[in-house]
């Protein structure tokens, strides 16, 4: 099948990047990207790249270059999906807060609907292309309800997961490490592979496109995240035991990541990972290997999750301690709320369970992050329905200057890895605080030895505080 015109259903961190990438090196293509959400969409179409919905760098150069020529962003999702000869779903598919799996599978409600409405408006043959994260399996109960709407209308489901990091985006998916791609092994099938990698061979060089069966492909999806997830909690237990006994985690991580079997990415302790992404699928993997009986694999992998969060509760304990155990009434300033550096995203991030806690301890956090809106800080942590509305408010501030955030204060907690906060004039927070004054550095990214020059008591996750 020649492929004219695509379709994006979901127009977030992955289906936008994606489909810029996609647009810009196929100029031949027509890229629509699709979105229940209208203010999603018209701050995509919105003259001024300053505006676009997400942060992620590059994002706007490559948007700028391709928008209204080949690509679009639009509402009508009917349309585009007529007029598209290859549809990929890319909507959320969050953890189920409700019902059986709650707290623990991922909800499909979305996908489903996607599925429905592809059902109802297709008049001719299509290839739908899962690009959301979703339950090994999952392609079958698309392929279910699309092939029976009675119609004639052929559909050949792809699964092509997303490894691209938030932050790296763009950069991930120019230059992808491998471009995964399951589909069924008939004929139509084959063809319909063929049409993809066609799409990604453009700039991705063939043999590092993989074509697998269609399970393989949303188990290897899975995996890797579960891998990644794996290796960050096993440095942050490590993280642990390097306080009490002496150890610096950060020489045991180069030292253990020299060997190139082991390797060294991903080896950083921190105050704990976050993102859309980990959390999720691994829950989703535990639910899927306990729903098989397989109570030793899920108890396996659900310890990656326990000890993260262990990691969460130990930083609020870290700082309550230090501060003489009590942190009512005292002031602490987070510099970052964003689950990582170079985005705007917040989802899970660490910040947000750390304030939780400081917040249950009745200390005031001040908040600055340098891409965060103070909107979204606030409605993360309404989202946790620990506290009302109005008590988050008076508890929790945010500032949009970092030395404002840290006046006054009695402790500076680091909770992403934004570069800047290592370039500020640290002289001028520590005159501005009250002594003693604290930095604990969730991230370690600051420099121990010129913060205590300065006077400041430097605790960092994972090193050696004896
Ligand atoms: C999401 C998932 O988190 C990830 O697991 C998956 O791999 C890809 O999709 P992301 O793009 O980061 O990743 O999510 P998000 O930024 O929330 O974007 C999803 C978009 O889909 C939202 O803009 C939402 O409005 C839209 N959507 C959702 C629809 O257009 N239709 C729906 O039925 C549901
Ligand atoms: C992840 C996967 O890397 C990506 O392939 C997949 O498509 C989506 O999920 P993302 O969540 O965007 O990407 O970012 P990632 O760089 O993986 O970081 C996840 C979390 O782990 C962040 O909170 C980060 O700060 C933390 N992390 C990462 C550490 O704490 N230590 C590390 O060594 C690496």
């Amino acid at each position: 099948m020649k492929i004219e015109k695509i379709c994006c259903i979901g127009a977030g961190y992955v289906g936008g990047p994606t489909m810029a990438v996609i647009a810009a090196k196929n100029p031949n293509i027509k890229v629509t990207v699709v979105d229940l959400n209208e203010e999603r969409i018209a701050a995509w179409n919105d003259d001024d790249l300053n505006n676009l919905p997400i942060f992620e760098p590059g994002l706007d150069m490559v948007v700028k270059e391709v928008k209204n020529k080949n690509l679009f962003f639009s509402t009508d999702i009917e349309g585009a999906i007529d007029e598209a000869q290859m549809i990929f779903i890319s909507v959320n598919t969050p953890t189920k807060t409700y019902g059986k799996g709650k707290g623990m599978a991922a909800d499909l409600k979305y996908i489903e609907l996607c599925a429905r409405q592809i059902a109802a408006v297709s008049k001719q043959n299509k290839i739908v292309v899962e690009k959301s994260t979703l339950p090994v399996r999952t392609a079958e109960a698309i392929k279910t309800i699309l092939n029976n709407t009675g119609s004639d209308v052929d559909f050949q489901i792809l699964s092509n997961p997303e490894f691209l990091a938030e932050g790296t985006a763009i950069q991930d998916l120019f230059n992808p490490d491998r471009v995964l791609i399951g589909g069924d092994n008939s004929d139509e099938g084959m063809k319909a592979i063929d049409a993809l990698v066609n799409i990604y061979s453009s700039w991705v060089p063939k043999e590092k496109i993989l074509t697998t069966n269609v399970w393989s492909s949303e188990l290897s999806k899975l995996t890797a995240n579960a891998f990644l997830a794996q290796r960050i909690s096993s440095i942050n237990a490590i993280s642990e035991l390097c306080e009490v006994t002496g150890a610096d985690v950060t020489e045991v991580s180069k030292a253990i990541g020299m060997d190139s079997r082991i390797g060294s990415k991903f080896l950083k302790a921190s105050v704990g990972f976050g993102g859309s992404c980990f959390q999720k699928d691994i829950l989703n993997l535990v639910y899927i290997a306990r729903s098989y009986g397989l109570t030793e694999v899920a108890n396996y992998w659900e310890q990656v999750i326990l000890l993260n969060d262990h990691q969460k509760n130990r930083f609020v304990d870290l700082i309550v301690n230090t501060l003489f155990n009590t942190v009512s009434g005292k002031k602490v300033a987070f510099l970052g709320w964003a689950f990582k550096k170079d985005t705007n995203d917040t989802r899970e991030s660490a910040a947000i369970y750390v304030a939780d806690g400081l917040l249950d301890e009745e200390a005031m956090v001040v908040v600055y992050d340098p891409k965060v809106k103070e909107s979204k800080i606030l409605d993360d942590l309404n989202y946790l329905q620990t506290r009302s509305g109005s008590e988050n408010d008076s508890l929790l501030s945010v500032k949009s200057d970092p030395y404002e955030a840290c006046k006054n204060v009695h402790a500076i907690a680091i909770l992403t890895e934004w570069d800047e906060f290592k370039t500020y004039d640290w002289q001028k927070l520590y005159d501005n605080m009250y002594k003693p004054a604290f930095v604990f550095d969730g991230r370690s990214i600051l420099n121990k030895e010129q913060l205590e020059k300065i006077g400041f008591k430097y605790y960092a996750v994972g090193a050696s505080n004896l």
